[in-house]
């Protein structure tokens, strides 16, 4: 399938959502095929032992792809399942190359390697994933590479000044964020991360900005529009949708992704194919989950902000007009998402209470399955944030989250609401 249609002179550029369930696929190339097969296999022979020869040239980048695109070497390299699946996430987020990974954290901890040599400073957004924080704070502390962070609460001038006061200014190498922000729903503003890297580029030097898109995309923002370089996901998300795989990607300008691909290449982290035969095929109903699973959110945020035993919700398509946030969301976001969390009036027990009495929402982490997930981030997902950085992000023992599946609306508002008269 091609980007485009054309019928009596007349163009007709085709939507992501018609374009998930076949574009970069050709029937012909596998007896017909209505979808792409799993090239379950580690190598692929060469016609010849010049092709080989040029096939490596192409992979080492000494040589252009040729019009079929670099050849086919060994599934470390390249495999059909993969770059179809880049070709088809590329469309999304409007980018020009996608890197595909056997994980969210394979994605982010490659992408961040080839940017930082010891020395060099990450600025980082906070309350960030647990998993990237300790990747930032401990793995990458070894190589000596600093992380400065920041908040929601931080002004650019305040972010500026942090990093001059630290003497990172000719150090910062990338400003890595995450909107919105894991579990309290906060957003960074986009914009004001890039104007940041701007101001601290130089000509020899650019500040790369890479965002962690989990929670909204890649159907409702859209980092590259807004002036990003790089985004990231865990495609165990939404892009998976099922609960049943573990993947990443990262997506940006052709230039980056081929240096972040040296770097999978060498580090083996790239997907495995039936991991990239699974994730196109969750492709084809990504739309329709996030649009079913936004609805049953808004509904269930408006109905659990007027629950009794609920003090307060935090969910974006909740936030007032003359809130600061609110214009950021205006700015930035397609839709609210379908994550919300929710303090409940009571302690740690009562919010031990209320999840082991949900009959049909699971307690689990994770987030963007077809199923509901809820959870506790103090002692869970966020358990290994220092207590005084959980108190200042609000990641109190009453805070819960809650990921909004498929199911019906109704049904869940009503396991929500008899676990809630437990407590
Ligand atoms: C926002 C975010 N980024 C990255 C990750 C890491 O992804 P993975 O578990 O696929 O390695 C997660 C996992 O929960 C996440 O929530």
């Amino acid at each position: 399938m091609d980007k485009e249609l054309i019928s009596n002179g007349k163009i007709k550029k085709l939507q992501p959502e018609t374009l998930m369930t076949g574009y970069g696929y050709k029937p012909e190339w596998s007896e017909g095929a209505v979808k792409c097969p799993i090239f379950q296999t580690s190598t692929f022979v060469f016609e010849n032992a010049k092709d080989g020869k040029e096939f490596f040239e192409m992979a080492h980048g000494v040589r252009e792809p040729g019009k079929h695109g670099a050849g086919l070497i060994y599934s470390r390299i390249n495999n059909p399942d993969l770059e179809i699946l880049e070709d088809r996430l590329t469309i999304w987020d409007n980018a020009e190359a996608c890197a595909v990974f056997d994980s969210g954290m394979a994605a982010i901890s490659t992408t961040v390697l080839e940017f930082f040599k010891p020395g060099d400073v990450l600025l980082s957004s906070e309350p960030i994933y647990g998993g990237t924080e300790h990747l930032f704070e401990v793995v990458l502390a070894k190589f000596g590479i600093q992380t400065i962070n920041f908040g929601v609460q931080h002004t650019k001038q305040q972010i500026i000044e942090m990093v001059e006061r630290a003497g990172a200014a000719d150090k910062l190498r990338m400003i890595f964020f995450e909107t919105p922000a894991n579990p309290t729903n906060c957003l960074i503003d986009i914009e004001m991360c890039v104007d940041i890297a701007k101001h601290f580029s130089t000509k020899e030097h650019k500040v790369l900005t890479a965002l962690d898109n989990t929670f909204l995309g890649p159907v409702y923002q859209h980092p590259i529009k807004h002036g990003v370089d790089l985004v990231l996901y865990s495609a165990t998300k939404y892009i998976g949708g099922h609960s049943d795989v573990v993947a990443g990607a990262c997506l940006g300008p052709k230039e980056l992704i081929n240096r972040i691909k040296s770097l999978r290449v060498a580090l083996g982290s790239m997907a495995s194919p039936l991991t990239g035969w699974l994730l196109m095929r969750s492709l084809e109903t990504l739309k329709m989950r996030m649009s079913t699973s936004v609805q049953s959110a808004q509904e269930i945020a408006e109905w659990l902000s007027t629950h009794p035993k609920i003090e307060k919700v935090l969910y974006l398509g909740l936030l007032n007009e003359g809130d600061p946030q609110y214009a950021i969301y205006k700015k930035q976001c397609l839709s609210p998402g379908a994550m919300i969390s929710f303090i409940i009036k009571g302690d740690e027990q009562a919010s031990f209470r209320f999840l082991d009495s949900l009959k049909m929402v699971k307690l689990a982490v994770s987030l963007g399955g077809t199923e509901s997930l809820a959870e506790h981030p103090a002692a869970m997902t966020h358990s290994a944030v220092e207590p005084h950085k959980r108190k200042e992000f609000g990641i109190t023992d009453n805070l819960l989250r809650l990921s909004v599946g498929v199911e019906a609306a109704e049904d869940i508002i009503w396991d929500l609401d008899q676990a809630l008269s437990q407590i």
